[in-house]
């Protein structure tokens, strides 16, 4: 059978390869972004209870209503703002679809989006799927900072989407209000959209506070949230998002969620929706959570050579390489998994063209003895190549 690719130059995501890796050569897994321990098992009881309770049908295509009130709730005490559930919250296919539909919303063929790189994987291919093409702005190590003349510089009159992520994933950078603020005037009078990857609101270090769209005087008018309950719950399997819009963005979203998933898996939404009614204020302790394991980790391993760059959110840290090797990144990594028998994810995979750097990903949304171990097999990885 004759046929071009849509996306001839897309493989395997990063991701999958080291996991396959890491399988492979029987080595522990830290670098794509899952818990190893159990979720809460009041949610795993109330997942029960809602199959029991027949909910197992097709769920309303927007989302179950309790689900989006609960919703529009957590979103009143986070952002200050009071969301209608019916027509601004739609429930997706984990944040991945909710990213996926919002850029075929508004995106045409020969439109521009611009996104920042470091990047995470899913932003580009929809893009093109949707036949535009994304203009990548890098981002440059340690501080990942976002030089907004530049931004301005790049945008054209093509552009219709500019597309961030805060907490951003990998660089575990985040967004200033000042940064919001710098968006809104780029976008200010012309026909662009911001796509806001917020899938790790509640992840934000040291006293730090999120800085969301959702919340932003001028944003909230022409955004779309992505958020994630595979984040919030430890969940990443049940593949639970939602996306926040204003009506009129949110009426073309849906126009392309009706045929894409249609509707989520209703037993999910509806227990979720039982347990956050009983259980409110969930994400609260997860800052503290997720920075108590930021920071076993990073104790480990400081002075190891294996240096942690400073992680502002997200629950990953980078760490700095430098020291022990100047080998490309991607090598290194699997130079990692076959030595220290320790997998984890380069950051080159999420740049257009990436710049001179020696830095990898490892998730600390792992129990404490998985980080302990993997900071034990680093350091001594570390050592082995120091006396060499
Ligand atoms: C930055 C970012 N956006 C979106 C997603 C996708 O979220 P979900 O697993 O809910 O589809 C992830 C998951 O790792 C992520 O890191």
């Amino acid at each position: 059978m004759r046929f071009s690719s849509k996306l001839p130059d897309v493989g395997t995501t990063i991701f999958t390869v080291m996991s396959r890796r890491a399988l492979e050569e029987g080595a522990l897994n830290i670098g794509q972004g899952f818990p190893d321990y159990p979720i809460d098992p009041r949610l795993a009881e109330s997942l029960t209870a809602a199959v029991a309770e027949g909910r197992n049908q097709y769920a309303p295509m927007e989302g179950v209503v309790e689900l989006r009130e609960e919703i529009a709730a957590k979103l009143e005490r986070s952002y200050g703002r009071a969301l209608d559930p019916l027509t601004e919250i739609t429930v997706t296919c984990g944040g991945t679809e909710a990213l996926y539909d919002a850029i075929q919303a508004v995106v045409s063929p020969g439109d521009e989006a611009i996104i920042f790189d470091p990047a995470y994987d899913a932003y580009e291919p929809a893009v093109r799927l949707a036949g535009g093409r994304c203009l990548r702005i890098a981002l440059s190590p340690p501080a990942f900072g976002v030089d907004w003349d530049q931004v301005r510089r790049t945008v054209t009159g093509r552009t219709r989407l500019i597309i961030i992520n805060s907490p951003q994933n990998p660089s575990c950078t985040v967004l200033s209000a000042a940064d919001l603020d710098e968006l809104a005037a780029v976008i200010r009078d012309r026909p662009i959209t911001v796509l806001a990857d917020e899938v790790y609101e509640h992840v934000l270090y040291d006293g730090r506070r999120h800085a969301s769209v959702v919340a932003h005087p001028e944003l909230k008018d022409s955004s779309f949230a992505v958020f994630s309950f595979g984040k919030t719950l430890h969940a990443t399997g049940w593949r639970i998002g939602y996306c926040v819009a204003p009506p009129a963005l949110t009426r073309e979203l849906r126009k392309v969620h009706q045929f894409n998933t249609f509707s989520i898996v209703s037993p999910l939404q509806h227990a979720i929706a039982k347990y956050l009614a009983a259980n409110p204020d969930v994400a609260a302790g997860l800052a503290g959570f997720f920075q108590a394991k930021r920071d076993l980790l990073a104790a480990r391993l400081r002075g190891s050579g294996f240096e942690p760059v400073p992680a502002a959110g997200t629950y990953f840290q980078l760490v700095d390489y430098g020291a022990l090797s100047q080998d490309r990144d991607t090598d290194f990594a699997d130079r990692l998994i076959r030595e220290a028998k320790i997998a984890t994810i380069p950051l080159s995979p999420f740049y257009a063209a990436p710049p001179p750097m020696t830095l990898l990903r490892l998730c600390i949304a792992k129990q404490d003895a998985t980080l302990e171990a993997a900071a034990d097999r680093l350091c001594a990885f570390a050592a082995r190549q120091t006396r060499a």
